[in-house]
């Protein structure tokens, strides 16, 4: 996976749609971010972050028994065992790093499971900076026990009421608060979104996923999978696997699935695949996990998705409370909502010609299910 062009595009997709305010803000950021990255002493101090604050690397956990069950080798990317328990720390230990380097005080976010909010909020307390969460309503309400680690941790969580209440209205006034606060702050944001730079700064934060993994596994898998909401913890994971021929498979929830169901337009600053109604009016979406409730997708899944590198699947809500249980009670191993996704795919693929008997498979679990119990003591018991 190369760099996007000068004009932060991957094929037709990514750019920069912003209001004029923003344009020297996402200018300041790109300069930083090329500077920080060609900088030995940036990289020392992620690295260090890294394995003493995150606990990284990660493990990789061959899932012996859900293996012998389903006639493939599964292989487990255990993001769930990161510090604050999901692959945003990854992204977020990086962009904390970034903005105390350009001066900023403050960060702004935005989050759905609220993962990326607690990541954000870890990492404000860590560098002495104050961290401003915005959160949907609905999102607030399915996600409460992150909600107390924000506010425990010295965030500010505002609840955003406007539209459907969940990850997308979030972001858009997170991104109008950035507008206001533009020279004090930094837009932490969470996913492989947002306007040029954001889609390719948060793909090589989490490039670390792909690339520890690729040196965890055997051999190259025949497959690596990931589930998909805005993208980054498939794009992390693509990054290590994209110059091998293991195929690559992103999934999304059904109801929120922007690469299968969506046509090309302008979300959240950027030109990807968007649910949209005829008229171009954003579409809602609608999934069980909080973190793929997003219309959108990153727009490098958009341009691998077009150039055939990538395939993107979907399954349902039922498919992945099925996978939660399975991978559970299989492996001991409970997972978030959003991960259960690329479970539920092995699930139903696994011994049919999407993924024959003897195939390998390199799953990142991209989170820990601890965050989902109120929901799944709901509806899944
Ligand atoms: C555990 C977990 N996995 C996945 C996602 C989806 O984000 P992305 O597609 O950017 O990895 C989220 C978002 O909140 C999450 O909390």
């Amino acid at each position: 996976m190369s760099p996007p062009t000068s004009a932060g595009r991957f094929g037709e997709f990514g750019g920069r749609y912003v209001p004029e305010s923003l344009v020297p803000a996402c200018a300041a950021l790109e300069a930083a971010f090329r500077d920080a990255w060609a900088d030995p002493a940036f990289h020392e101090q992620l690295a260090r972050l890294r394995t003493e604050f995150a606990g990284r690397p990660t493990a990789l956990t061959p899932a012996l028994n859900l293996s012998a069950q389903l006639g493939v080798t599964l292989l487990l990317k255990r993001e769930d065992l990161a510090h604050t328990g999901s692959h945003k720390i990854n992204n977020v230990l990086g962009q904390a790093l970034l903005a105390r380097r350009m001066g900023k005080a403050r960060l702004i976010a935005e989050t759905g499971a609220g993962q990326h909010g607690v990541a954000t909020a870890t990492a404000a307390a860590l560098f002495g900076m104050r961290a401003t969460v915005y959160m949907g309503e609905r999102d607030i309400a399915r996600q409460e026990l992150n909600v107390f680690r924000m506010e425990l941790l010295g965030a500010e969580v505002i609840p955003v009421t406007s539209g459907s209440r969940t990850l997308k209205d979030a972001t858009n006034e997170a991104m109008r608060a950035w507008v206001g606060a533009v020279d004090e702050a930094h837009f932490c944001l969470g996913s492989v979104g947002g306007p040029h730079p954001y889609p390719w700064l948060v793909r090589e934060l989490q490039r670390v996923i792909g690339e520890e993994a690729r040196a965890q596994v055997p051999a190259v898998p025949d497959v690596v999978v990931a589930c998909v909401g805005g993208g980054s913890n498939a794009a992390g994971t693509f990054a290590g696997f994209a110059d091998t021929t293991a195929r690559l498979i992103g999934v999304e929830a059904a109801g929120g699935a922007a690469m299968t169901n969506g046509a090309p337009g302008v979300v959240h600053g950027y030109r990807s695949m968007v649910l949209q109604d005829t008229d171009g009016q954003v579409l809602e979406a609608e999934s069980i996990a909080a973190g793929l409730d997003y219309p959108g997708i990153g727009p490098e899944h958009a341009h691998l998705g077009a150039i055939g590198r990538a395939e993107y699947r979907t399954v349902t809500d039922e498919e992945v409370l099925t996978a939660v249980r399975r991978l559970a009670r299989s492996e001991g191993i409970i997972c978030a909502l959003e991960s259960a996704h690329a479970v539920a795919w092995v699930l139903r693929a696994a011994g049919t010609p999407d993924l024959p008997t003897g195939s390998t498979v390199l799953l990142t679990l991209s989170g820990r299910g601890d965050k989902d119990m109120a929901t799944l003591a709901g509806v899944a018991r």
